[in-house]
Order: C-alpha cells, then structure tokens, then sequence
C-alpha cells in the first residue's frame, strides 16, 4: 500500500461559530479518505456479527492522484484540500503480510505524522540516523531535537543496506 497523509479541511456544520474566509475547519486523511469512527455499532461487533453498513472495506490502497508531494502550491489546490470522509477499512487475508509506505504531504502545511498501528509489531528493517524528540507534535517543529548518527558495525547484518530499488522518490 502506499498511503498519503496530511491535514485536510472540512465544511463546518450549519449553526457553528467556525474560524477562517472559507467556514472550513481542521480535518485529516490518507489517501483522500477522512476516518470517520461508527456509531451504530463497533466494528468488531459488526465484523463478528456480519452485520453490514457499519464500514465499507473500500479504503484505497493508493492516493487517487499522484502529485509533487511536498510542494505545497500544489498540496493546497482544491481536489487534495477536501477529503471524502467514510469509514473505510482494508480487509486482509489471514497472515497477510503488507508492506505500507507513509508518505507525507504538505496538504495545509507541513505537519509531522508519528503513525502507530495497533495489535501487531512494526518492525524497524534497517536505521542508521534515530531521531530523539519532544513527544509533543508541536514542539517537533520548533526545534525540540536532535539526533543519533549510528555507523555501521563490523558485519553486513550490523551494516545499513540501500535503499530498494522500488523506493518511492518524491
Ligand atoms: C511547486 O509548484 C508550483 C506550482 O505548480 C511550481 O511553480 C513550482 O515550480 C514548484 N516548485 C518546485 C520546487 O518544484
Ligand atoms: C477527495 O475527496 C473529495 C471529497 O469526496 C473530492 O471532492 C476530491 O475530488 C477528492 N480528491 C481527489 C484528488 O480525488
Ligand atoms: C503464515 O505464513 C508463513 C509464511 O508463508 C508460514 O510459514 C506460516 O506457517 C503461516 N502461519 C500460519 C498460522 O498459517
């Protein structure tokens, strides 16, 4: 899968007090899709169940564009600034394995995003530079950092490998 992330804007609700020219207010989404958490049911209710129209398994496997992700003249253009909102999910074969690739934008502004997946391990495949920081989002940006240059070891598994071939490119 490779998966855009970034901030979106959303049409604010009738009645409300939203900031800004355009009524908008703050949303987020991969790949154009905003995740919007069910209130009928939970999910593994409706998955255990079968019972339908709780999620759609739709969620795209890839951004339906491809664009200069980090440039930000092109990330605040109209198709990417509004997100479809949906509670989409991806279904996955028993052992599945998946390979995901993150890849940011500048959709609103440049924001960092520390993805976390629940229930099962990421597994680090190869780090040379580690990143020590403030946990709080905001302070990233403002300079709360510094980081950690490891040299290879004296083996080729202690030795960082290239990047893949496949490797996205911005
Ligand atoms: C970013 O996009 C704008 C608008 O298309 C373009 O003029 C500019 O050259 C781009 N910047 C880079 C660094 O590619
Ligand atoms: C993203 O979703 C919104 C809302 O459905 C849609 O208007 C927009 O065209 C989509 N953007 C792209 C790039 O497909
Ligand atoms: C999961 O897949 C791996 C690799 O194909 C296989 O070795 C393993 O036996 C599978 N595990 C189960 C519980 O099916």
């Amino acid at each position: 899968m490779f998966v855009t992330i970034g901030l979106a804007l959303d049409v604010c609700p009738a009645n409300t007090t939203c900031q800004g020219p355009l009524a908008t207010k703050f949303s987020a989404s991969m790949n154009n899709e905003s995740f919007v958490l069910p209130t009928k049911l939970s999910m593994l209710q409706a998955f255990f169940s079968n019972v339908g129209g709780v999620y759609t398994t739709d969620f795209p496997a890839n951004p339906p564009v491809q664009f200069d992700y980090t440039n930000a003249s092109i990330n605040n253009n109209l198709p990417l600034l509004f997100a479809h909102k949906g509670t989409k999910v991806t279904k996955l074969k028993f052992n599945t394995t998946v390979e995901l690739v993150f890849q940011n934008t500048a959709i609103i502004g440049i924001e960092n995003h520390p993805m976390h997946l629940h229930g099962y391990n990421f597994h680090v495949l190869a780090q040379g530079v580690w990143i020590m920081h403030c946990h709080l989002d905001v302070h990233l940006p403002w300079g709360l950092a510094t980081v950690f240059v490891v040299e290879n070891g004296p083996t080729p598994t202690t030795t960082l490998p290239p990047p893949p071939a496949d490797l996205p490119q911005c």
